[in-house]
């Protein structure tokens, strides 16, 4: 049986992981608007990944024999003008999520849970991965400015990206 705190704690990133995947489909409904397909793959994509690490979080917890308790989920904020400023939102809402995850791994060493640990390695992992995603696309899209063309080769480039459903843990 899982550590109430802990139980607690995973539910907390629960509704994290679903924030974030409401802000990515927000984001990719953005671009939609603006007709930037590239762009909306890979904001679809997100979408997809962030499903996949709440749901991976909710199988363990009710592995472990605990309770998933659904909370409300925050209203997106698109705190951007433009498409440099949403990914500078992107990597700072990701560095957050790092943030959290570390706290939610520091909860488990409290409660010296070595199997939730073990378990939250995975996600330590994937968020070195999601912070390089996002800092390569920030750095392309710095480097172009105010390139139209270059942004449509970014885009191209966008459209290329999968979804690989993830093995979690
Ligand atoms: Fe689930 Fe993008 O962190």
């Amino acid at each position: 049986m899982i550590n109430e705190k802990l139980e607690k704690a995973f539910n907390d990133q629960i509704n994290k992981e679903l924030y974030s995947e409401y802000l990515y489909l927000a984001m990719k409904l953005h671009f939609q608007q603006l007709n930037l397909q590239g762009f909306v793959n890979w904001f679809n994509v997100q979408v997809q990944e962030e499903h996949a690490h709440a749901m991976g979080m909710i199988d363990y917890l009710d592995e472990r024999g605990g309770c998933c308790v659904l909370e409300a989920i925050d209203k997106p904020v698109i705190e951007g003008k433009t498409i440099l400023e949403i990914f500078e939102q992107v990597l700072k809402h990701e560095e957050f999520v790092t943030s959290r995850i570390n706290h939610l791994a520091d909860v488990a060493e409290e409660v010296k849970d070595r199997a939730a640990l073990h378990f939250l390695e995975w996600y330590l992992k994937e968020q070195v991965e999601e912070e390089a995603s996002v800092n390569g696309v920030l750095a392309t899209l710095r480097l172009i400015g105010d390139d139209k063309k270059a942004l449509l080769m970014i885009d191209k480039d966008l459209a290329a990206r999968t979804f690989n459903p993830p093995i979690i843990g």
